[in-house]
């Protein structure tokens, strides 16, 4: 196959990083974080990006970062940020161009993650306790619906990089038949 273009997408905290790497290791594809690709063009941190230029900015790179990739690789892993297919059509152009996987997580299992990782995300402002559930649970109910149209959805007995590699490998032998 020549293109295989798979697109990792969630809220945050759902392991779009951690399981991307390994996925595309066991596909043999490059991996890309788009986060880390967007804080390496403007040479500054996502927290900071949001606090100078404010979110709509961000959201334009993000956009073009998202478009760049995919446009610039034919064989990829691509962890988007949380809020990606959500904003400026991405989710059609996402579905356009490749595999969406939504990494589907409880509201519960989410929190902790985002209690455990370190950096600062800027949606979230420290939250922590029954206002970071409140918020996660506000946020995601909006952004279920875009996630949703992602291809294939895994739920949580399924987060593992073996898993998303065997169900995505059946996904596309069954698209191809
Ligand atoms: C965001 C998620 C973040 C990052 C930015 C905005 C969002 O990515 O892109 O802080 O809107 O949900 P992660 O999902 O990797 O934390």
């Amino acid at each position: 196959m020549n293109e295989q273009k798979i697109f990792l997408i969630g809220f945050m905290g759902s392991g779009k990083t951690a399981y991307g790497k390994p996925l595309a290791e066991l596909l043999n594809v490059d991996f890309f974080d788009l986060d880390s690709y967007i804080e390496k063009i403007h040479n500054r941190s996502i927290a900071k990006i949001f606090a100078e230029d404010g979110e709509e900015k961000f959201r334009e790179y993000e956009r073009n970062a998202l478009r760049e990739i995919t446009f610039s690789n034919n064989r990829f892993v691509l962890a988007t940020g949380g809020g990606t297919p959500c904003f400026s059509n991405n989710i059609e152009f996402i579905n356009a161009n490749g595999t969406s996987i939504y990494l589907q997580c409880a509201v519960e299992e989410l929190c902790e993650n985002i209690l455990l990782s370190n950096p600062a995300r800027p949606l979230l402002q420290n939250k922590c306790g029954n206002e970071l559930y409140e918020h996660v649970k506000q946020l995601l109910s909006i952004r279920k619906p875009i996630y949703e149209q992602a291809k294939i959805i895994l739920t949580g007995k399924n987060h593992n990089p073996q898993t998303i590699f065997e169900i995505y490998k059946s996904q596309v032998e069954l698209t191809r038949h």
